[in-house]
């Protein structure tokens, strides 16, 4: 838009360096306290036991992951498909930049990411819940994923309220319907994924019944003292050649 300026001016073109818009675009970060890892035994449907390392995604994982993120976002089942698509946006959100106050933890298996989980604080006290994905199926992965992300939200960052909302059935069951979530009135309350219903746990039902969550549907629960065997098989980040879903 042009407008004559209403006064005689000494320069007519001001020169703007870039720095000063970015500081304009990006939010002034708030001062988080970091997930500071974690492990969890996974009972597998053939009686084995899988050990799950939970650390914060890196930005050397950043690239690799959007590779396979192009692969999963191209499988149509199970609303990978949709799911993989805005976890692309997220993590590159993340990486320029362009998301206000973002969390991502990853899920290793001996180095190779089984799992995915994040989200972003709107402010102090509301955090929410973007995205969770397994691609080892049938593990209850999924489970552990969005607990963790949950549990740094309400427990370590000390956000009073968790908004969720879900994409997928499995999504749904796992979170909504297992942690007996309640949503508020829609539409007068949307989710920012598309404005879909908000599904919530306050900090006071976490307190009386979620923190539990992990340990009934488990059997186990996060364990924050992670072994340096469990740190080393996990130091050489992959993702899967191929997305087996
Ligand atoms: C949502 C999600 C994280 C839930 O994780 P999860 O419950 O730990 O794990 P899975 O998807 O492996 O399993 C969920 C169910 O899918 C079905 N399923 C998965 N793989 C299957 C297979 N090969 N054969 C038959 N059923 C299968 C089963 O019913 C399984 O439940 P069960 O393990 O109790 O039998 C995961 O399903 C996922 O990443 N989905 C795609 C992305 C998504 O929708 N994210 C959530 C957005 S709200």
């Amino acid at each position: 838009m042009r407008l004559e300026p209403p006064e005689k001016v000494s320069v007519e073109e001001l020169k703007i360096d870039v720095r000063e818009v970015e500081a304009l675009l990006q939010a002034p970060p708030m001062v988080l306290k970091p997930w500071p890892e974690a492990m969890i035994p996974l009972k597998q449907r053939d009686g084995t036991e899988k050990i799950l390392y939970i650390r914060q995604s890196q930005p050397s994982d950043v690239l690799p992951m959007l590779e396979f993120m192009k692969k999963v976002m191209a499988v149509e089942k199970d609303f990978y498909d949709i799911v993989g698509a805005r976890v692309y946006a997220e993590i590159l959100g993340e990486y320029r930049k362009r998301l206000k106050d973002p969390f991502t933890l990853v899920g290793l298996i001996d180095g190779e990411l089984a799992g995915f989980a994040n989200g972003r604080f709107m402010n102090e006290n509301l955090a929410i819940s973007l995205h969770t994905m397994t691609f080892l199926r049938r593990g209850s992965l999924g489970y552990a994923m969005y607990y963790a992300k949950t549990y740094y939200a309400l427990e370590i960052a000390g956000a009073n309220e968790w908004w969720s909302t879900f994409e997928s059935y499995n999504g749904w069951r796992m979170a909504g319907l297992d942690m007996a979530q309640p949503s508020y009135p829609w539409p007068e309350y949307q989710h920012e994924l598309g404005g879909a219903r908000v599904f919530y746990v306050t900090k006071k039902y976490w307190d009386s019944s979620v923190k539990n969550f992990l340990k009934q549907k488990l059997g186990n629960d996060l364990n924050f003292k992670v072994t340096d065997e469990v740190r080393k098989a996990n130091e050489n980040f992959r993702c899967p050649e191929v997305p087996e879903l």
